[in-house]
């Protein structure tokens, strides 16, 4: 959720712990801050809000160090005031974290006990006064460090400066993901390689556990137990021009654009194009029984889909749902299941859990994940990457339709190893997936029509989306898009369910976007469409050109998409729904990349 930054470098700091924090503000953007030791005092330029507040702060006010920390931060304890963004001081110590304390209410009380003043309302600033605490024994940085982590429980990534070490940062990574960057002569720890991408490409990912005390001469890691270990350096593709808008307005317009591209990439990954067979390797569909997907929020509903598209392609089935609550729920599991964590960020904790939860019974586990270096990728048996780069929208888009992809090549590979399709049959369905990237870029093409539709959506105060099938869980994607970056309430529902209830909500003020390309479903969804329109519904009809020539008259735009075979629908339908939501914000002036509350990986429960 927050992101955290450490330099022992050879230059000018501030700004490069800016230039990484920009890089990092998709994990959340409520406050930043960044300290460093101006003559062997700790000193820190701390600002409510997004990261060009703190901008402004060191414009007037800078800091000027080779050696610091620096946090972007989403708000769990304490609201989002300058008092409790980070870095937080107490004595020779100054502190980032990202995750939560959870025993910081009981250290609080002892510290306060022992005569301790707390000025933040955060459980982070305990770790500042407990270390600070130790050091005043007259332990050594790391032993007081090593005491310090000992005491506390919860999920956290720390990284530490104490005045009078001037080269020194200390970090630990318990839960949430921790990089350690190699430079020359200087090292870096970051919550992501993506953050280190400016200054290094030689990264160490740490181990749940491990502590790290990083000097100019390189870095010392020790794992939970206190013993010093070796961990690997890998090199990883240079990052930095991903990061970059190009002529786009926002990066949620570039990554929708991006996709056609995108799911080429993750589609070659998993099908092989001389011979159009499916590639999904390190799974035997064959002798499996279930499977059990879990996942959070737009990961979720890519989920769904694939549930009926395995389903219906390979007669395996597929139960899918919402991590938070499966891990609590004590679900009934079978060995012979396949469990798939569904994680762009491949930290979601919720996911992370419900994951864990499967491999203790037993369960053989896959991850489906952009991050392959996150917690759940290295957990997992086999790793699906869904390969289609960094994404920086906080609203998922480029990296759904590439979840999407996998799903439908898993669906194939499935059918086929289970005797439901034969080989010219796999083959038929790989060339109709090799043909998606095309038909998205097309689906793109009608951006000019949804930008004049997203003018009238703007004013509602509600919006209903509708699907049958595949179509119904985009619909639930459709709502999620448009509440999460326009703040304008959305619902999704399976269509067959609006007159169980929703239907009450329909009047003339109340858009409703249906979802309804010409495939098994389109005649329930069109009876819908007319039922919406006799209570004054106004439609948005987005459809195939089939489905253009069949709909019911009345609606008050047809939107028509590419026509396409039904294993692609959710590939092809997904660009209208994303353009509408990114048009309906910038209608709304809405903050498209970072809408409010919101954080791209939500390492917290
Ligand atoms: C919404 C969105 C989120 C994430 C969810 C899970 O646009 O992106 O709903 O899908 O927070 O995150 P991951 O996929 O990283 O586990």
């Amino acid at each position: 959720m927050c992101g955290i930054i450490g330099i022992v470098g050879n230059q000018p700091v501030a700004d490069r712990l800016i230039e990484s924090l920009k890089r990092l503000e998709y994990r959340g953007y409520d406050s930043a801050g960044i300290a460093a030791q101006v003559d062997g005092v700790l000193e820190r330029r701390r600002a409510p809000g997004k990261l060009k507040e703190l901008e402004k702060v060191l414009a007037a006010q800078p800091l000027v160090a080779t050696t610091g920390i620096g946090h972007t931060r989403w708000a769990t304890h304490g609201a989002p005031t300058e008092r409790n963004a980070h870095p937080h001081i107490a004595g020779r110590v100054a502190v980032v974290h990202n995750g939560i304390i959870e025993n910081f209410a009981e250290l609080k009380a002892e510290l306060i006990a022992a005569g301790r003043t707390f000025s933040s309302d955060t459980d982070t600033e305990v770790v500042a006064h407990l270390l600070d605490s130790e050091l005043a024994t007259g332990l050594s940085p790391l032993e007081a460090f090593k005491a310090t982590l000992d005491r506390l429980t919860g999920a956290f990534a720390l990284c530490v400066l104490i005045s009078g070490e001037d080269e020194v940062i200390l970090a630990a990574r318990n839960g949430p993901p921790l990089a350690v960057g190699h430079g020359d002569g200087e090292m870096f720890i970051g919550s992501d390689g993506l953050a280190l991408g400016p200054f290094t490409n030689k990264i160490t990912y740490l181990e749940d556990g491990d502590y790290v005390l990083a000097t100019h001469a390189g870095a010392r890691i020790f794992d939970a137990s206190g013993s010093e270990v070796a961990r690997a350096v890998k090199t990883v593709p240079a990052s930095a021009v991903l990061m970059e808008k190009g002529n786009y307005r926002h990066f949620m317009e570039k990554e929708i654009h991006d996709q056609p591209e995108g799911c080429q990439h993750t589609i070659a990954a998993y099908v092989d194009t001389l011979t159009d067979r499916t590639r999904v390797e390190g799974i035997d569909f064959a002798g499996l029984e279930r499977i059990q997907i879990v996942a959070c929020g737009t990961s979720y509903i890519a989920g769904m889909i694939g549930r009926y598209l395995i389903e219906s392609l390979a007669d395996l089935p597929v139960d899918v749902e919402i991590a938070s609550e499966f891990r609590y729920r004590n679900p009934s599991l079978r060995a012979n299941a396949l469990a798939i964590a569904m994680s762009q960020s491949g930290e979601t904790a919720d996911t992370l859990a419900a994951f864990r939860h499967c491999a203790q019974a037993g369960m053989k586990t896959a991850a489906i994940v952009n991050a392959t270096e996150s917690t759940i990728a290295r957990e997992a048996d086999v790793v699906w990457p869904i390969h289609c780069g960094p994404e920086i929208g906080v609203a998922s888009t480029k990296a759904f339709t590439a979840q999407v992809s996998v799903m439908i090549a898993i669906a194939i590979a499935a059918a086929k190893a289970r005797g439901r399709i034969d080989g010219a049959e796999e083959q038929r369905l790989v060339r109709v997936l090799l043909g998606a990237p095309r038909l998205i870029a097309e689906a793109i093409g009608l951006e000019g029509a949804i930008k004049d539709i997203a003018a009238e959506i703007a004013k509602a105060r509600d919006v209903l989306y509708l699907g049958r099938g595949p179509m119904s869980a985009l619909a639930l994607e459709g709502a999620l898009k448009l509440k999460e970056i326009s703040y304008i309430h959305a619902e999704g529902y399976a269509a067959g369910e609006l007159k169980h209830g929703p239907i009450a909500l329909v009047d003339e003020a109340t858009p409703i976007i249906i979802l309804a390309p010409y495939d098994s479903w389109f005649e329930k969804s069109a009876s819908n469409m007319s039922e919406v329109m006799a209570r004054g519904g106004q439609v948005v009809f987005i459809t195939d050109p089939e489905g253009a020539r069949h709909a019911p008259a009345g609606a008050k735009v047809v939107v028509t998409a590419p026509g396409c075979d039904p294993l692609i629908s959710a590939l092809v339908m997904s660009a209208p729904i994303q353009l509408l939501a990114y048009h309906v914000a910038v209608v709304k002036g809405a903050d498209v990349d970072q809408p409010r509350n919101l954080a791209k990986s939500v390492t917290v429960e």
